[in-house]
């Protein structure tokens, strides 16, 4: 585990490590009360309100074959942590993690390359944790406290970090592989006729499986298709 710096208020925990990476050792966790400007994917906004948990983890891997997989680590680690509060959260895919088919987590993983390859790899979460009403998302959201959970942000993130660090060297040595199970087990889309948002190529059909590699295997219109990112519209 690596050093731990927290904020009352920052940016956002991801453009901080973006800004500092170069003078930060591997496996530094940033954390903050509140971000004044949370990132999403796809460059949406994340607001930040007290009472959530909002942090991320900087890391330098020397094997980076499988760097894309550690989002999905972070969102079934999120939910380990979650269940082990006796809630039954699920993911969806590629890493929302979801409580009551509401979204209580969104993560955001960055890449920062330089001339002589993957320099880092930012994986920030935000998990709506004591917020009395996360209504302002803008989507179906949940907190932990709305789903009658009361937790200290403070106390449930060394217990993220715990379930991510337990898998990290496999992760990054074997990839998606040894995560599949646990990650299908918690995914509940599984045969359920789902559509795909990126943006460009927007995709609708019966999901199959979710392959070794983590993508999603689409029954389609026009046959198996294999997505690699986008957001799930159930
Ligand atoms: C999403 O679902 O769109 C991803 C949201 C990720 C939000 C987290 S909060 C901590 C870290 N800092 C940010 O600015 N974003 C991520």
């Amino acid at each position: 585990m690596g050093k731990l710096i927290h904020f009352t208020e920052l940016n956002s925990t991801n453009t901080y490590l973006k800004e500092n990476f170069a003078a930060l050792a591997d496996k530094t966790v940033v954390s903050a009360d509140i971000q004044t400007a949370g990132r999403g994917r796809f460059n949406r906004q994340w607001i930040s309100q007290k009472g959530g948990l909002y942090f991320s983890i900087l890391l330098k891997p020397t094997q980076t074959d499988y760097i894309v997989n550690l989002t999905q680590l972070m969102a079934l680690s999120i939910c380990k942590a979650i269940e082990d509060l006796g809630a039954k959260p699920t993911i969806k895919w590629p890493n929302d993690v979801q409580l009551n088919g509401k979204k209580i987590c969104g993560i955001l993983s960055e890449t920062i390359t330089q001339q002589n390859g993957i320099a880092c790899v930012i994986v920030g979460a935000g998990v709506n944790v004591a917020q009395r009403d996360v209504s302002y998302v803008g989507q179906p959201a949940i907190s932990l406290r709305e789903a009658g959970i009361f937790i200290d942000p403070d106390i449930l993130l060394p217990s993220i970090l715990n379930h991510f660090w337990q898998k990290y060297d496999q992760v990054l040595s074997q990839g998606f592989a040894s995560l599949r199970e646990e990650y299908k087990k918690r995914f509940p889309y599984l045969g359920k006729v789902i559509s795909v948002k990126n943006g460009t190529a927007d995709a609708t059909g019966t999901v199959t499986d979710i392959s070794a590699k983590g993508t999603l295997l689409l029954n389609a219109d026009n046959g198996l298709e294999e997505i690699l990112i986008g957001d799930l519209i159930v």
